[in-house]
């Protein structure tokens, strides 16, 4: 907890990355008359074709990374996986929220289950892996089936691979590895669900959720606020989970934890996003106070708004299958058709569509949580 003095609009924020997360940060940020710089691999990012500078680097390049930290009040992140070492370098030169130490953490899922272990936050069982030996070695310990992820720079499913009972372990090691891996036991989830935390610099914090999310080929497909069915005592937990984790971390800024619901109510932690979540996109017209707009609050030591839900929220992502037809020649959404159904549209301005690739989402309101959800996947649906 610190008591440095808030950063006010006028002010000049940063974000290390480009993607949709970014975009929409500095949609909430530039409404509220903050400036924003963003640090981008690629010019013309999404982030970047609407903030009011986008500095183009590696996100390695510790002298480009340096010069972009001193152009800027305070600095958050809509990426993990920019290197911690690039962060530190930033520190040297503005505050960082949240900070390398929870970047460290939570870029390596090794380490990140480790942390949560040793928090008392409970987990499915895990085993480090890092050679074709130590993968039998791990199968024997947990058993089958099981899932071998890479250790660092998975996203959206990719680097992971479930391995049935007779699996050719050998082939797998070869599939994902080399490099640092975790294999974890494969959990039988009746559903997955999130809460986002966002957490002042004075420790302040609030929470949405559980928030109820449905995967289709590992990628998040649809999400919905509240979570149905959500018993009182499931939902006490997901909140004691969700606190002690980013009070553990001591993250500043906006976090998001991943939660696998078994079919005996008890919940376990997936993963850590140190950023906003694509979970949380229905929170821009769900709630009194987005994910984007907290994160500013949060990270410029604001006070932070309510997270109340105001009306049952569906969100279904747009991927870029949906701009191909199937036949495979390229076609381009019925916008229209979808207005017409009540869903709000959001577009992340990226140039070319491809398949798996997050396009945009769309919201939709409704007087229950099972409605909102059948509502969005019509809508989408109907483009
Ligand atoms: N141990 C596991 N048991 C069962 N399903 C899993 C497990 N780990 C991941 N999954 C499934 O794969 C999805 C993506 O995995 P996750 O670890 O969250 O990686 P990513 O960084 O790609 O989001 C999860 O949301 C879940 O649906
Ligand atoms: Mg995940």
């Amino acid at each position: 907890m610190t008591d440095s003095p808030p950063i006010l609009p006028g002010a000049t924020l940063g974000v290390f990355g480009g993607g949709q997360l970014g975009r929409m940060f500095v949609h909430a940020a530039q409404r509220m008359g903050y400036r924003v710089h963003v640090y981008s691999a690629h010019h013309g990012s999404p982030a970047g074709r609407v903030a009011d500078q986008e500095h183009v680097g590696r996100l390695g390049d510790l002298r480009s990374v340096a010069s972009f930290a001193l152009s800027v009040d305070v600095a958050t992140l809509e990426f993990e996986n920019v290197p911690t070492e690039s962060i530190k370098v930033a520190e040297r030169h503005t505050p960082v929220r949240p900070g390398s130490h929870v970047l460290h953490t939570t870029q390596h899922r090794v380490r990140e289950k480790r942390f949560l272990a040793a928090a008392g936050v409970p987990v499915g069982p895990f085993e480090p892996v890092d050679s074709a030996e130590m993968l039998h070695a791990a199968v024997e310990k947990i058993g089958l089936p099981a899932v071998l992820k890479t250790a660092q720079m998975g996203y959206d499913g990719k680097g992971q691979r479930v391995l049935q009972p007779g699996a050719d372990l050998d082939a797998a090691w070869e599939a994902i590895g080399p490099g640092d891996c975790i294999l974890e036991a494969f959990v039988d989830f009746s559903r997955e669900v999130s809460m986002l935390v966002a957490r002042a610099p004075s420790g302040e914090l609030v929470l949405y959720g559980p928030i109820e999310n449905d995967h289709a080929h590992h990628i998040l497909d649809v999400s919905v606020l509240p979570a149905p069915d959500t018993s009182p005592e499931t939902a006490e937990r997901a909140a004691k989970i969700a606190t002690a984790v980013a009070e553990r971390l001591d993250a500043i800024g906006l976090i998001c934890v991943e939660m696998f619901q078994r079919p005996d109510g008890s919940l376990l932690v997936n993963e850590i996003a140190p950023r906003p979540h694509n979970s949380g996109h229905l929170t821009i017209e769900g709630c009194r106070t987005s994910q984007f707009e907290q994160q500013v609050r949060a990270v410029c030591g604001l006070p932070l708004g309510s997270p109340e839900s105001l009306r049952p929220a569906a969100m279904a992502n747009l991927l870029g299958d949906q701009w191909f037809a199937s036949d495979g020649s390229a076609r381009e959404p019925d916008w229209i058709a979808a207005l017409h159904t009540g869903a709000h549209v959001h577009l992340y301005g990226k140039e070319s569509a491809r398949a798996g690739r997050k396009m945009g989402h769309l919201t939709l309101l409704s007087d229950t949580p099972e409605h909102a959800r059948a509502a969005v996947r019509a809508a989408r649906s109907r483009i």
